[in-house]
């Protein structure tokens, strides 16, 4: 994490200030994610995207609870990305395309088909990672969404020794 993640994860706090489990999870997730990309050699620019992206990712649920008085998967899909443009430029240092894939990927970050890069993987992973305990997932559900949606070396090897998934 460098001085600009730094700013943007203090930010994020603040944005969701007094929500102790959503800026525990987002600091979960960004951290997971940053070790996966790290692990699978990323280039430098989409390391930088892909950690926004996980510290960001959630930003569009208090506004989908708001307007539509639920924070489902696609309602913050839709919410989340002008959130983030906001933070963003706040925070400033993020180049136009950078802020642009940032905001796409918080656009899908519950899009688990038609996934064809790195980053948008990885964060799907990240959030998994977390969301299988936070979530309470039995040993079902993780072996489905494992078999879904990971295919990332570290991420997989991650889910299988914090799960201890000895064969899959
Ligand atoms: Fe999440």
């Amino acid at each position: 994490m460098n001085i600009q993640l730094a700013q943007l994860m203090r930010a994020m706090i603040n944005y969701d200030s007094g929500d102790v489990p959503r800026i525990q999870h987002f600091v979960k997730v960004h951290d997971f994610a940053a070790t996966i990309g790290i692990s699978e050699n990323l280039d430098e620019e989409t390391q930088l995207i892909l950690e926004a992206a996980a510290i960001l990712h959630d930003i569009g649920i208090h506004l989908a609870e708001v307007k539509y008085g639920n924070c489902n998967g696609k309602a913050q899909e839709e919410l989340g990305p002008n959130e983030a443009r906001k933070l963003l430029t706040e925070v400033g240092g993020f180049t136009e395309a950078q802020t642009e894939r940032i905001c796409w990927l918080i656009g899908h970050h519950h899009t688990y088909d038609n996934v064809k890069t790195a980053d948008h993987r990885i964060l799907l992973e990240a959030d998994f990672l977390v969301n299988s305990f936070e979530d309470n997932l039995d040993v079902k559900g993780i072996m489905a969404f494992r078999k879904r949606v990971f295919r990332s070396t570290y991420a997989i090897d991650i889910l299988d020794k914090m799960w201890k998934i000895e064969k899959a």
